[in-house]
């Protein structure tokens, strides 16, 4: 996506040629910071701290520590401790240890003086495919919006809304998004797209990262508090909801962002397609049973407690909105059933949400 017209991936090597360059997402969407990480620790705390975020970046990013703990130490011991630091950062979503995996399998292998050069050549790779799939997952998801559309104009609507939670946008990616992928297809096609964009809490991903690149890009846009889905959907004000997802089972289980599945119901109530749009590395063929299987990440009470954000002075600050001594609980995830999602969208096209949905796309993989 563009930045002030300049096209921008939201990870890239430095100019040095090793560092690896990415978006301080912590700061937006007030301030548009990038940093260099360096080492292993410093891949392991952006993804930790959420400096980088989504499924498909954090990916991309355990790549490339890997890439950066090869250079500082290229023996088999060094990287399969450099694999363990990266998955215990974040516990969800499953392109994390998608990388990790295929970091190992091209590089143990290896003689060790081949290690480093090959570290930073599949990391890249991975980068490039990431984008490509998310493209694809743009122009399947563009294909489903016109028919809705069409459907919804032979009804007189003006205008197409799309509700989306969280960010699976192309902050959440390396480039496009996978919701929201289709959202900037539609809309540079031409279609009169606009989205209601849930705030997210308790991080705020919706309010802060996806209505920041939709602002930047011109897609029309309102951001909504969380508990507003419902109340438009029952009065024929969302056409779609489309979200991304950390982790979908075999049998189409879809983990994604906290409060994702209280849409899902509410679309289910009101008639509401809801789509998911999911890269192949987000499918975790070893699980079925998304509820029961699915690690949730539990995260700081803090950020439910304390809300940051951009004072009358310009100057970023914390407060807190509880009371002093209110315990606070924060599940970062939930799991929608199979049973509430009416399609998923991915690089190889539309499905129903069941194991054979996911089969008839993905033969050679399902079990
Ligand atoms: O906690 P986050 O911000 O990493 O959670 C991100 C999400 O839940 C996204 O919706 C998901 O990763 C799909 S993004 C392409």
């Amino acid at each position: 996506m563009k930045i002030n017209g300049t096209p921008t991936r939201t990870i890239r090597l430095a100019a040095d040629g090793w560092g690896v360059e990415i978006i301080d997402q912590t700061r937006l969407p007030h301030e548009l910071v990038t940093v260099t990480l360096r080492s292993l620790d410093d891949a392991a705390q952006a993804i930790r701290e959420m400096w980088v975020r989504g499924a498909p970046l954090i990916g991309a990013t355990a790549a490339y520590g890997m890439a950066l703990a090869a250079r500082a130490d290229h023996s088999d011991a060094a990287l399969k401790k450099a694999y363990l630091v990266l998955h215990a950062t974040r516990p969800t979503a499953i392109n994390l240890k998608w990388a990790l995996d295929e970091m190992t399998a091209a590089l143990l292998p290896l003689p060790a003086e081949a290690r480093v050069a090959a570290a930073y050549g599949r990391a890249a790779a991975i980068c490039d495919e990431d984008v490509a799939i998310n493209s694809a997952i743009g122009d399947h998801g563009l294909a489903l919006i016109r028919e809705i559309w069409a459907d919804r104009q032979a009804q007189g609507k003006a205008r197409f809304d799309i509700l989306t939670h969280c960010n699976a946008g192309w902050l959440a990616t390396v480039d496009w998004g996978t919701a929201i992928a289709p959202i900037y297809k539609a809309f540079d096609a031409g279609l009169p797209i606009h989205v209601w964009v849930d705030e997210t809490r308790p991080r705020n991903q919706g309010a802060s990262l996806t209505a920041r690149e939709l602002n930047w890009h011109g897609v029309p846009h309102t951001v909504i508090a969380d508990n507003t889905g419902g109340h438009l959907m029952q009065h024929g004000m969302v056409d779609l909801v489309i979200v991304g997802t950390d982790r979908t089972t075999r049998n189409g289980d879809v983990c994604n962002k906290i409060g994702t599945y209280l849409k899902a119901l509410a679309a289910k109530d009101n008639g509401v397609p809801f789509a998911v749009a999911l890269p192949g590395p987000t499918i975790d063929w070893s699980v079925a049973d998304g509820v029961r299987e699915i690690p949730i990440e539990q995260r700081d009470a803090a950020e439910q407690t304390h809300i940051a954000g951009r004072d009358a002075e310009g100057r970023m600050v914390a407060v807190q909105l509880t009371p002093d001594g209110s315990p606070a609980a924060n599940y970062a995830f939930d799991v929608t059933p199979a049973r509430l999602v009416t399609w998923l969208i991915t690089e190889r096209g539309r499905c129903p949400a069941s194991a054979e949905g996911l089969k008839s796309l993905y033969p050679e993989k399902a079990p």
